[in-house]
């Protein structure tokens, strides 16, 4: 066989195996995400052809049969949602009090397709919140490189100087960290009972970001509202309503991930 025969030959072999990462199946079968993955891995609780491996990066082909904790993994079919999440829910699958979580409150039928959301929203914060039992497809919207805008309606206590918007859209310092640049426009001040309406975009999603970035310019948020996740918007979904996304939502919201222009040359000079 001559060297391109070979080379194509190969290819085709790697294609028909369809070798993958053991993390990287764990986290597209949703079980987990990937770093959750790689520390089961590590401890020991995943098996593939009923042999323990404990070594990262290992890789497996579509024929293997792999368990954690001796429950069979397998690929499920891929689920997408918006939900409009209310105030007074928990971000997650499950609370250890008790509370109300995103999962807890879908219909019956929803609840056996193992969701989970795409990053947090607050307890007291409501709007766009994705559920989705693709691991991949979290990683990528909410991991460190990701650039997808998130927007935000704040009403805060105080009247807001456009200084302090300034410093806002500059980046500031909170805990041990400096936040990017992002985009804020006082919307409407109500003089009467003190407080601003500030929208803020933001392309990051640290945890409490947008209450710390407004206590850094001394300001108490009141009600946090997030009315954009990437192409997704709030409109058209009652509060505690989910919708599936479409196709072509999806594959927006991976090409916005990747985005940035210079902040879509900051947001068009501000809206
Ligand atoms: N920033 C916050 O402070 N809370 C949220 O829920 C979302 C962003």
């Amino acid at each position: 066989m001559d060297l391109l025969a070979f080379l194509r030959y190969n290819k085709k072999e790697s294609r028909v195996e369809n070798m993958e990462r053991l993390q990287k199946f764990l986290s597209r079968c949703g079980v987990a995400s990937r770093r959750k993955a790689e520390e089961w891995i590590q401890e020991g609780k995943v098996t593939v052809n009923d042999v323990t491996v404990t070594q990262m990066g290992y890789q497996i082909s579509e024929k293997d049969i792999v368990k954690v904790d001796n429950q069979i993994v397998q690929v499920l079919e891929k689920k997408y949602y918006a939900m409009n999440k209310p105030r007074y829910i928990i971000s997650s699958v499950n609370d250890d009090k008790n509370r109300k979580t995103v999962v807890s409150i879908l219909p019956e039928a929803l609840q056996q397709e193992h969701l989970f959301p795409v990053g947090r929203l607050d307890y007291d914060t409501k709007g766009v919140l994705l559920l989705t039992n693709d691991g991949t497809f979290m990683n990528q919207l909410v991991g460190p490189r990701s650039t997808l805008e998130k927007e935000y309606i704040v009403r805060v206590q105080g009247i807001v100087t456009k200084l302090k918007i300034k410093k806002l859209e500059n980046g500031l310092q909170i805990d041990n960290y400096r936040t990017r640049k992002c985009i804020a426009k006082i919307d409407s001040i109500d003089r009467k009972n003190q407080s601003t309406l500030v929208r803020i975009i933001l392309q990051e999603g640290k945890y409490h970001q947008v209450k710390k970035m407004f206590a850094a310019i001394g300001h108490e948020v009141k009600r946090l509202t997030r009315i954009r996740f990437g192409n997704i918007l709030i409109e058209g979904l009652k509060e505690g309503e989910i919708r599936p996304l479409s196709i072509h939502e999806i594959k927006q919201l991976y090409v916005l991930s990747q985005q940035d222009k210079e902040f879509e040359t900051l947001k068009a000079r501000k809206f």
